[in-house]
């Protein structure tokens, strides 16, 4: 029956691990997610982090302005936990509704050189927040140079992450854009209060799009993409199943074309133009779109203790092609899956 699906409304979506950037680059790119998402969990790696309360709140002002007046778009804030993070600037972070704080091992990514070097040096910052209930939300991968890069994630679930879950029962965790079957082994293992975000790209592409017949920076992102069997398989049968724990979390990282295209290319995937088509893709071919709306809509939400959205969305069965790229700031950037079809659409 599935098949014959031409048109799906959704309760309105919210991307639960998003980059928008600052200035210029944020005011070309902000409004596509405004256009499909009620809210999203803005990622804080600006340069300089956003690390306080005063930074987050200045940070959301600067996106909503960046928005049309009518915009009902809710960016949600989060502290950028750094090794001097304390339980008071948790609690001046949680007065400002900031909603959590994020944790990247220092040198795992894209202006992560103010993170975390030992995550013992945080461990009252971490009991404050299992007092208050506000989340953790992790990088998971360790940055030591003898371990390979495809093996991060798995030695940062055996080295750190079981280790603050054991130390920390009752902290909420979200394992965010987990790319391994051993996070999706973890996730499932461990009780409720642990999450996992999951990203288009992980789930539509695995390494050797990356890597055969030629070098494709657009598909270089951190973590970086994996083999399809296990992992990209476990990954879809994860966000197919029905099981709360996973839920939306695009990790759309904008950088300019130039910036891709490099002999040290940065890491990250654009896919806010397109987020909940791609995910729609994703579950259509697992025979699963009947599920995309509490993985993309309501699991989210209830992980954070936040309400459904009122607003729907709707997207119809229609053909189109993406872009071969959008105008950034002063320059341009190379959407994923750049002048593929795609054969759904958002109705505006
Ligand atoms: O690919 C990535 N890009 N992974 C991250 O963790 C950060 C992100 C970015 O900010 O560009
Ligand atoms: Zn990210």
């Amino acid at each position: 029956m599935q098949k014959h699906i031409t048109q799906i409304t959704l309760i309105k979506p919210d991307d639960w691990h998003l980059h928008v950037r600052s200035g210029a680059a944020l005011k070309s790119i902000v409004g596509m997610t405004a256009a499909q998402m009620g809210r999203a969990i803005i990622m804080p790696n600006l340069n300089p982090p956003v690390s306080n309360a005063t930074q987050a709140h200045a940070y959301r002002q600067e996106i909503l302005s960046a928005l049309p007046k009518d915009s009902e778009f809710n960016p949600l804030m989060v502290l950028y936990l750094t090794d001097n993070t304390t339980p008071k600037d948790i609690q001046e972070a949680l007065d400002n509704n900031v909603v959590a704080a994020k944790l990247y091992p220092a040198g795992a990514t894209t202006n992560s050189d103010n993170g975390v070097t030992n995550i013992t040096k945080l461990y009252p910052t971490l009991a404050y927040m299992q007092k208050l209930g506000m989340p953790l939300l992790l990088h998971g991968e360790v940055t030591r140079s003898d371990v390979d890069i495809f093996d991060r994630e798995a030695v940062f679930i055996d080295e750190i992450l079981s280790q603050v879950v054991h130390d920390f029962p009752e902290l909420k965790i979200v394992f965010e854009h987990i790319t391994t079957k051993e996070a999706v082994d973890f996730v499932l293992a461990s009780h409720d209060k642990i999450a996992a975000t999951i990203t288009p790209h992980h789930l539509l592409a695995n390494r050797n799009d990356m890597l055969v017949g030629g070098i494709k920076p657009h598909y270089f992102c951190l973590p970086i993409l994996k083999r399809k069997n296990p992992h990209q398989s476990a990954l879809l049968a994860a966000a197919t199943s029905g099981n709360a724990k996973f839920f939306l979390g695009t990790d759309s990282a904008p950088h300019a074309t130039t910036d891709k295209e490099s002999a040290c290319g940065c890491a990250g995937i654009f896919t806010a133009h397109c987020a909940i088509e791609l995910y729609a893709t994703v579950f259509e071919r697992q025979n699963a779109l009947h599920k995309l709306e509490n993985f993309a809509s309501k699991f989210g939400a209830d992980f954070y203790n936040l309400p459904h959205n009122t607003q729907t969305i709707t997207l119809h069965k229609q053909d189109w092609v993406i872009p071969a790229n959008y105008p950034f700031a002063n320059s341009t950037i190379v959407p994923f899956m750049a002048t593929k079809t795609l054969s759904w659409k958002q109705l505006d």
